[in-house]
């Protein structure tokens, strides 16, 4: 084994000269993928978590340059989903074995704060037994905290770019990285558990930007880790953009892996998008969470933040028998089990 994956496996912290060999260059890629995979059996075993994706309303405030959602998207065909219907999608997804359910959403101010606490809440009463995460963006702290009384326990909010020059690069001026990162630490001061990460291969990322990604995650400590390839999408301003690569985003899930090996790490949508086989190879390279769409199929291929993007037409039951089996064929078993974080080991 080369001496810097030896490191890393030991669990020393590398140099950023070190981090820039690792992740700039494919000289690794196998090594790494083997580490990361044993890493991960070591903490899960060949346990593959699921997440019940409800992707509840694709209105959003915000106008970040990378998202085929933001505001000034006027082709985007909008929706919203009720309280009831957000139950439905909790109730079938619970028939289907999901123990945890993921809210996720544009930053739409329809949902105030108060029916948000009113879904978590019935959530909550419905279904004592499963984890409630939300994903709706940049809060206020008496928010989050409010949310978390009501029921919700965790919360996944991604730093997207640890440089704030980058970050400037990715939103418009009325977004700040200063605001996204105080927001996470609310979260983990709240008692939330937290999830953040970042797209790989943005317009205008360099490899020193992912190393300032991965030290800042080394500080925030979170329990989840979620990255995939940015993927372009026409009706935004990074049109001509080219998406992130495949072996990148692999590369980078191996790496955190073995910096995190007690983390939650989804094999994304994203991934899957860019490559037919991208899921699996994220699970082979540490990935060990998969989340398959819970969300009415009316309403899915409204959720468009980048092009082509997979699972549009299938309903719950055939997303959950999809992954399953793909899961297997990676030499993986899904389990239905709520899946928190495993930190002592
Ligand atoms: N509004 C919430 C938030 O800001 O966290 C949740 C929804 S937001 C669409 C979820 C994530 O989608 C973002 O954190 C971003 O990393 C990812 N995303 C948006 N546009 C993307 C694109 N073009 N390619 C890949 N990922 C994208
Ligand atoms: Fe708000 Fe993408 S700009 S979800």
């Amino acid at each position: 084994m080369s001496d810097i994956v030896e490191k890393l496996c030991k669990n020393k912290n590398l140099s950023d000269e070190e981090l820039f060999e690792l992740i700039s260059s494919d000289k690794y890629d196998e090594e790494l993928y083997s580490a990361a995979d044993k890493a991960r059996r070591r903490f899960y075993g060949d346990k593959v978590y699921i997440r019940g994706l409800i992707e509840f309303t694709n209105y959003c405030k915000n106008n970040c340059y990378y998202c085929g959602i933001r505001s000034g998207n006027k082709n985007a065909v909008r929706y919203r989903l009720t309280k009831e219907e957000i139950l439905d999608c909790c109730k079938e997804g619970y028939a289907l074995g999901f123990r945890t359910f993921v809210l996720q959403g544009g930053e739409d101010p329809y949902y105030t704060d108060e029916l948000i606490c009113e879904i978590v809440s019935e959530i909550r009463k419905g279904y004592p037994d499963c984890a409630i995460t939300l994903s709706i963006g940049e809060k206020s702290k008496d928010s989050y905290l409010a949310y978390f009384k009501a029921g919700a326990n965790r919360y996944l909010l991604r730093h997207e770019t640890a440089d704030s020059g980058h970050y400037g690069k990715l939103h418009p001026k009325d977004m700040s990285y200063d605001n996204r990162r105080r927001c996470l630490y609310d979260l983990k001061e709240i008692g939330y558990q937290v999830g953040s990460g970042f797209m790989v291969g943005s317009p205008f990322q360099t490899t020193e930007n992912l190393i300032s990604d991965l030290r800042f995650l080394q500080d925030l400590k979170p329990d989840m880790i979620g990255i995939g390839p940015y993927i372009t999408h026409e009706q935004t301003p990074f049109a001509k953009y080219k998406s992130g690569a495949l072996e990148l985003t692999l590369r980078i899930i191996s790496i955190l892996r073995l910096l995190f090996p007690y983390a939650l790490i989804p094999s994304t949508t994203a991934l899957g998008t860019i490559h037919p086989n991208g899921r699996e190879l994220g699970l082979k390279a540490g990935a060990n969470v998969v989340m398959p769409n819970l969300s009415p199929v009316k309403v899915r291929k409204f959720y468009e933040l980048y092009e082509n993007k997979i699972c549009t037409g299938e309903e719950a039951a055939q997303c959950r028998g999809c992954l399953e089996r793909r899961v297997e064929s990676a030499g993986y078993r899904i389990v239905t089990a709520v899946g928190d974080v495993k930190k002592n080991i």
